[in-house]
């Protein structure tokens, strides 16, 4: 067992860190535990040896603004630093949304507007307290709430989303265990259908599926060490936070005998879901499901068989309860291989040879359930020195019930009387590029054409046109399939065998939008980091989330677009890559009642990193047939 100190806190460690902050004299006696999470080394110290293995600790006290941010050294349980941030809020905390839902369910003015739409079985009503955004009610100021919309079950298994109780908004004081307003804005008739997805409810089932059954005899060709992993030559250290979920560090690829550095840190920091529709029920609907649910505390323990196939590692995720104790997600990540189609192939016409490989990709991944929705992130390394996000986006779309027979403009219908706003999904991955070192550099890459003349009789010539970022503003830059732009992180000190400076390539793997709502709407000033596909910034150890530290009710203005408003120089330094990607959801009827999965992501690609294809050396298939050469 190595003893890194980016391996990932222990239960032992998160009581002892819980501990040392309860018995210091400034632990209010109430406070809830928001977070016990590692406190992540600065690069430095993890270079020169000297880093210290800490946990940092969120409290919050009673039921304004404001948190305590606590760094508790866990090489001896002293407290290292302890500040209280006046102003902000943190994260949706479970037991007051818990709260929140009983509370409601006994509220005089929720249960007579249930009345008026004839629910009297208040048990089987379901209740989704929301991020409430920043949208200038009364009931924001100084406040930590959540709007509470409501569905109708008919039993407790019913799926709830076939019957949004419209027109009704709950304002809920979290942190005052208090109903602040029940609005009522009008009663629109209950849909029939259920939206039942169990097998029982959608027979007859297929009968002519053979079983697919995912063999390795031998065993995986992974090995685990704490929480380094090892495949074929790729090496990478993974940690699991409550808001990112799953985190990369230090991946690396040994070439030639030596371990070279490609990323030092990866994650997705954040994450926005506004909805198009500017209605009462709908307009105010963004949740950021990092930072104010956080995918890492909204994942479920994966199954065997079900969720990954094959010889599968799982590691569990232990987080903090609200007590500060600590809580394990079990089989929280899963860690696989899987066959990946061919890798590379020829057919020799005039030798008479062909050669095929078969690709390959070690696969990470982890299922975020946010509410209704479900996030699955996939983290896939390939034998080629490819690295790749994929995003699988599932679950059961935020419906609203309509009058049968209208139809909604901002929305799809997707069964009687039941529609689904437009909507996106926006993701940020925070991207710490170390090629072959820290000090990189961002190039944009794209292709131009050239005027008709004598240098281009024939009309056909194009070329790339490379583009350095040299600053944060420069470096605000959207996708464009037609010009293929995509973005290099190169080192200038480092270059292969054909006297290349060696790089990876950023590629957008499909288009992908940015923020559709204006730049000067709640959401559009909170979600700044979507406003742009690319931002790059000098590395600080702070910046971390792309809206900020406590996006939950933020007025916005935090995060990406703060930092870089400074402007600051991205040449000679160690420059972090944020990648805004993602799909606008426009429902369709095949969305409804669950989703199949819907694919989003990014590439990473050597570019000039290695002097060849790095994956001829992988051997041909036994039992030799896909090989002819000598
Ligand atoms: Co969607």
């Amino acid at each position: 067992m190595t003893t890194s100190p980016l391996e990932m806190l222990s239960g032992a460690e998160i009581s002892r860190a819980s501990a040392a902050v309860r018995t210091d004299s400034r632990f209010p006696a109430d406070a809830t535990f928001v977070h016990i999470v590692l406190h992540e080394p600065d690069k430095a110290d993890l270079v020169q040896g000297t880093a210290v293995r800490a946990a940092e600790v969120q409290l919050v006290d009673g039921p304004g603004l404001g948190v305590i941010e606590v760094v508790v050294s866990l090489d001896d349980d002293s407290i290292i630093s302890w500040d209280a941030i006046d102003g902000v809020r943190p994260t949706l905390l479970f037991g007051e949304a818990m709260h929140a839902i009983f509370t409601t369910k006994e509220h005089p003015e929720y249960i007579a507007a249930l009345a008026r739409r004839g629910i009297t079985d208040v048990d089987n009503v379901q209740i989704d307290p929301w991020p409430a955004g920043v949208f200038g009610y009364d009931a924001e100021t100084d406040r930590r709430i959540a709007r509470c919309i409501s569905f109708l079950r008919t039993d407790p298994l019913d799926n709830g989303y076939a019957r949004p109780i419209e027109g009704l908004i709950v304002h809920f004081d979290l942190g005052r265990n208090e109903v602040i307003e029940v609005i009522d804005h009008g009663v629109v008739t209950m849909p029939e259908q259920h939206a039942r997805y169990f097998a029982s409810d959608n027979e007859p089932l297929r009968t002519d599926l053979k079983p697919i059954h995912i063999t390795q005899p031998d065993g995986p060709s992974f090995t685990v060490d704490g929480n380094l992993i090892r495949w074929q030559k790729w090496a990478l250290r993974i940690t699991f936070d409550p808001y990112e979920g799953l985190v990369l560090h230090q991946v690396t690829y040994t070439d030639g005998g030596r371990e070279r550095s490609i990323l030092h840190r990866a994650s997705i920091s954040e994450m926005v879901v506004p909805y198009g529709d500017p209605g009462e029920q709908q307009g105010w609907k963004n949740a950021f499901d990092a930072g104010e649910w956080g995918l890492g505390r909204m994942t479920q323990s994966l199954t065997l068989g079900c969720d990954c196939l094959g010889e599968i590692h799982y590691f569990d995720a232990v987080l903090a309860s609200e007590k500060g104790e600590p809580q394990v997600i079990e089989n929280a990540i899963c860690l696989h291989e899987e066959d990946a189609g061919i890798g590379w192939k020829h057919v020799d016409l005039f030798g008479g040879t062909h050669e095929v490989r078969r690709s390959r990709r070690l696969v990470v991944s982890f299922i975020s359930t946010v509410g209704n929705y479900e996030y699955g992130f996939f983290w896939y390394f390939y034998l080629d020195g490819n690295i790749q996000l994929e995003v699988k986006l599932t679950g059961i779309v935020s419906p609203m019930a309509i009058e049968p027979g209208t139809n909604p403009e901002f929305a799809t219908v997707v069964a009687p009387g039941v529609a689904a706003a437009n909507h996106q999904h926006l993701f940020s991955a925070r991207l710490d590029f170390d090629v072959d070192g820290s000090v990189n550099e961002v190039h944009e890459v794209e292709t131009e054409t050239l005027p008709a003349g004598p240098d281009n009789p024939w009309k056909n010539a194009f070329r790339v046109k490379d583009t350095r970022l040299d600053t944060e503003l420069d470096a605000r830059r959207d996708t464009n399939a037609a010009t293929s732009r995509a973005w290099k992180i190169v080192n200038p000190n480092v270059t292969n065998a054909l006297g290349q400076p060696t790089a990876y390539k950023l590629t957008p793997m499909m288009s992908t939008p940015t923020l559709l709502a204006h730049p000067d709407s709640s959401v559009g000033k909170r979600a700044g980091f979507a406003q742009h596909n690319l931002w790059v910034t000098p590395y600080r150890a702070e910046e971390r989330r792309a809206a900020g530290n406590y996006p939950n009710q933020h007025e916005g203005g935090d995060g990406l677009p703060r930092w870089t408003a400074a402007d600051r120089s991205l040449v000679d330094t160690d420059v972090v890559v944020w990648y805004t990607f993602g799909l606008t959801h426009i429902v369709r009827p095949e969305d409804w009642p669950v989703t199949p999965v819907e694919y989003t992501g990014f590439l990473l690609r050597p570019f000039g990193f290695f002097d060849r294809n790095p994956a001829l050396d992988v051997p041909p298939s036994a039992p030799g047939a896909c090989h002819e050469g000598p």
